[in-house]
């Protein structure tokens, strides 16, 4: 059930959520929210230090203590959700109350050229980045489709197209 009129982009790390957020709010003339920039500046801490010192779960509630703020406050925003907030069911009732969820889904080998050289993700500071991104993945494909209303394929898409496909579809 939609409750409010923002704009939702969810998808994997590095799959253009904040780049496409940002010229969408532009191009609008809407506001953006990142979930992990709230979440940052709320604790004022970094997302690596908060897994750092506090763990993956406790930046989990954050993220769900975010879109229940966001419910309160967000209407006719374009909305940038982490990779993982999608994850817990309770988040993604919450992402569907915020508005019109769009999945941008790219390929493994897009997110690993993209992140390889990447240290803010602390979920792939790993010996095999690859294999990480792989096996998230197939963990959260479903997950990120069932949630979305429009899944945008933009792997081989320029930040224009996304755009303007987008446009047509808000
Ligand atoms: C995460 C994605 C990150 C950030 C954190 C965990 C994930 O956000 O929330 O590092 O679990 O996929 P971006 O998708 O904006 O990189």
């Amino acid at each position: 059930m939609i409750l409010k009129n923002n704009i939702v982009l969810i998808g994997f790390m590095g799959s253009g959520k904040t780049s496409v957020g940002i010229r969408l709010s532009y191009s609008l003339k809407r506001p953006l929210v990142d979930t992990d920039k709230w979440i940052e500046q709320k604790q004022k801490m970094t997302v690596a230090d908060i897994f750092e010192r506090d763990g993956e779960s406790a930046f989990r509630r954050l993220e769900t203590e975010c879109l229940k703020a966001l419910i309160k406050d967000a209407d006719r925003q374009i909305i940038s959700a982490g990779g993982g907030l999608p994850v817990k069911e309770e988040n993604r009732k919450l992402l569907k109350q915020l508005g019109k969820v769009f999945y941008l889904k790219v390929s493994p080998e897009t997110i690993y050229e993209r992140l390889k050289t990447d240290t803010t993700r602390p979920l792939l500071q790993v010996a095999d980045p690859l294999r990480q991104i792989k096996a998230l993945l197939e963990e959260r494909e479903g997950i990120y489709e069932s949630c979305a209303d429009v899944t945008l394929e933009v792997s081989e898409s320029t930040f224009d197209e996304i755009i303007e496909q987008m446009k047509g579809l808000v």
